[in-house]
């Protein structure tokens, strides 16, 4: 897949410059210098020859056959130069120029013409607007990249080309391997799935990594990063955007979303880890494509200095990685060896005087304990201890075990030669110890991704039928909100528990309604201007009383004329009021990338405070239901504290998997807040206790 970029028998470079320092004249020297072995043809109107090689005029005028093409020419003449592709049947080509949709109104329609002429010519790109691509496995460096990086495992792709710089400078010191590099750019033809797909057949490459700000099909994304992520670890750093849009969102879902939780639920349900900084990328990098998988989540930590090993037991904490402790017979093995005052626990404090000898002999010993998933070494450069010799020590025994093993030998100066011969025999080495146990934690968690069953999705009844009718009426009369009582209708069709409520013009109905009911009742305005009941007063709770009902009746509707004298008022509903149970929120909301996508958190009236809440996209599997409750920090509540019975976590799940499949059945729901769901005890259910629906478009 895409063999003639990362695999070109011949390439051409149309724009090759005869000045050093021009664009055209540096990707003609990278390609010559670093090694490429195939037929190079610079493509230059006024020279006949760039760089001791022959020059033609133009791409029609090269003899042979050319597998890729490199068009570094002024945006106004790309499109001509893309015809002539099509004329030579070259089928991939790589766009440096830039002046296209990154520049305004005329590049986008450049583009769009550009897009339109390669597709006529049978051509595939990368680009426009990027900075080239560098294979170091066939030694192609198409790039204007000042260097060229070292063979290895991880290929990049990236749609800032400063990214690609400034990762490609941070990788040539401490000479980090690659398999490729793509400044993807523009993404006009070639975009992220291809390249991941690509990648994911490349056997050179073990890790993907990538840079990305956006994706232009959110569900294609997710649908090739799960097949991928099944075969290779994919990292991404996506750089965030705030929403103002979710700050104009009516729904407390709406508002709580923004464009990132879409993405980390995107991201997560697709297997792909996501990096938050660039040292994270490399961090994680370095980790997939150099040491195996752990196989569980135990972790030993060998240390010569109390605090480090303290900072790494912190963070194991706060991650998956569990800090077990080694068995008998490797601690009495410790005790063999270890002066006393040494920790034989984990973390294992093999105290300051450690020397080589004293860190192989304990890495060994604690490898014997089977349960051991993966280790992280510390080294504090104490005057006595052999930075290189004990780095040396640390590769005699990780080379020989199917198990990680992460370093952090701390400093700069004096750790840094043993630290680069970690990395040349594939120990990756981390400033901190943090930063270790992340990139382990990382592994682990992508592990249990490529180890986890296959999703289930239930097989609910048809529930669309019975509130078709409801959303069509709505949409006829263009209205963006179902009324409450099509609300209720609604939840009822989906098979949600909601309050018994009639709906009464005067007083005297509300009052034969509550009888009805039964005391307690709550009473809420019906006017279909009202959105923020409560709001306007245009709720009362707890009544217990004729007299109550009437006195509520009378200042609800008062209250709400005062405020809004143009609402038209229909009356009130009248409902049972439900008590007791744990009060949660869940609902819909619409990504534009991505889709539909189901919210759930905790907190009542003061979810939008805590924001204790969790995202999936939909369709929800029974495994994502399940881990998105459990995913909130307040989720021990659902549990019950001080004595409290369980709340019906089932019924939530169950509610989360109705709703994900009423929004598939109606992709015109924007937005919707179930909110409160009252949740009782288990095996008890949930009342839909009140509800909210936008709607339009599709
Ligand atoms: N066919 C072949 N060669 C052509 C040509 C054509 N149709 N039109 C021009 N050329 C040649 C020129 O003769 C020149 O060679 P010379 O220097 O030996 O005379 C060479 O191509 C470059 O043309 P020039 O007009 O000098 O352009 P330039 O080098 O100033 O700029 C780009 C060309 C593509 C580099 C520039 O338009 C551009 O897009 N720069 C930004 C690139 C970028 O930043 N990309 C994104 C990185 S992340």
């Amino acid at each position: 897949m895409l063999n003639n970029f990362f695999n070109p028998a011949s390439i051409a470079v149309v724009g090759a410059s005869r000045t050093p320092g021009k664009v055209g004249y540096d990707i003609l020297n990278n390609i010559i210098r670093y090694g490429y072995r195939g037929m190079v043809y610079p493509i230059n109107p006024g020279s006949p020859e760039i760089l001791n090689k022959k020059a033609y005029p133009s791409l029609i005028d090269v003899p042979d056959k050319i597998d890729l093409a490199i068009i570094v020419v002024p945006s106004k003449n790309v499109l001509e130069v893309v015809e002539q592709c099509g004329s030579k049947n070259i089928d991939s080509a790589i766009i440096i120029t830039a002046g296209f949709k990154e520049s305004g109104i005329e590049g986008a329609r450049l583009e769009a013409e550009l897009i339109r002429t390669a597709k006529k010519a049978g051509l595939r790109f990368i680009g426009p607007n990027c900075l080239g691509m560098i294979d170091t496995h066939s030694k192609v460096n198409a790039s204007f990249a000042a260097g060229m990086p070292a063979k290895g495992g991880i290929g990049f792709f990236s749609q800032s080309g400063a990214l690609c710089l400034a990762v490609l400078d941070r990788a040539l010191p401490d000479e980090i391997g690659f398999s490729k590099f793509i400044s993807m750019g523009n993404k006009a033809d070639i975009t992220d799935t291809d390249i991941m797909l690509a990648l994911a057949e490349d056997e050179n490459t073990k890790v993907i990594l990538g840079y990305i700000e956006g994706v232009g099909d959110g569900c294609k994304f997710m649908e090739v990063a799960k097949e991928v992520t099944k075969k290779k670890p994919i990292i991404i750093l996506k750089s965030g955007i705030t929403s103002s849009g979710a700050k104009a969102a009516s729904s407390h879902t709406g508002a709580l979303a923004g464009r990132e939780a879409a993405f980390d639920a995107a991201f997560r349900q697709s297997g792909v880890i996501r990096a938050h900084t660039i040292n994270e990328l490399f961090n994680y990098a370095l980790a997939f494509a150099n040491q195996p998988l752990p196989h569980g989540p135990n972790v030993a930590i060998i240390t010569n200095s109390g605090g480090p090993g303290i900072l790494a037991a912190d963070a194991c904490d706060k991650s998956d990685l569990k800090l077990a402790p080694p068995n008998k017979e490797v601690v009495d093995e410790l005790r063999t060896f270890l002066p006393a005052a040494a920790s034989f626990y984990n973390p294992i404090d093999i105290l300051g005087d450690a020397g080589a000898d004293r860190y192989e002999k304990a890495l060994t010993a604690v490898l014997k304990d089977e349960k051991m998933n993966g280790i992280i070494v510390l080294l504090t450069p104490t005057a006595v201890v052999d930075v290189d010799e004990t780095a040396m020590a640390v590769i005699n025994v990780a080379g020989n075990i199917d198990r990680p093993v992460l370093t952090s030998f701390m400093g700069k100066q004096r750790v840094e030669s043993g630290t680069k011969n970690l990395l040349r025999y594939n120990v990756p080495n981390y400033s901190y110890p943090e930063e270790a146990v992340s990139s382990l934690n990382a592994m682990y968690r992508y592990k249990a991704w490529i180890d986890r069953p296959e999703k289930t999705y239930p097989q609910l009844d048809d529930f669309k039928v019975k509130a078709k009718h409801i959303f069509e009426k709505a949409a006829e009369e263009n209205r963006e909100r179902l009324s409450d009582s099509e609300v209720h209708d609604v939840l009822m069709s989906y098979g949600f528990r909601v309050p018994r409520s009639l709906f009464a013009r005067t007083s005297e109905e509300a009052v034969a309604a509550a009888k009805g009911i039964g005391y307690p009742v709550v009473m809420k305005i019906v006017s279909p201007q009202v959105i923020h009941k409560s709001d306007m007063g245009g709720v009362k709770v707890g009544l217990e009383s004729k007299k109550a009902v009437e006195n509520a009746f009378f200042d609800i509707t008062t209250r709400v004329r005062n405020i809004m004298p143009a609402a038209q008022i229909y009356g009130v509903m009248v409902q049972e009021m439900v008590r007791g149970g744990k009060e949660v929120i869940m609902g819909i909301t619409k990504d534009p990338q991505f889709g539909h996508m189901i919210m759930f958190g905790l907190g009542g009236i003061y979810v939008e405070v805590l924001k204790d809440i969790a995202f999936r996209i939909t369709p929800l599997s029974r495994e994502d239901a399940h881990e998105m409750i459990r995913e909130t920090k307040t989720f021990p509540l659902l549990r019950g504290v001080r004595g409290e019975a369980e709340a019906d976590i089932e019924a939530i799940e169950e509610s989360l998997l109705i709703l994900s499949r009423m929004a598939m059945d109606f992709p015109q729901i924007i937005e919707a807040d179930i909110n409160p769901l009252l949740v009782k005890k288990r095996g008890e259910g949930a009342v839909a206790v009140d509800a909210r629906f936008s709607i339009g478009g599709e």
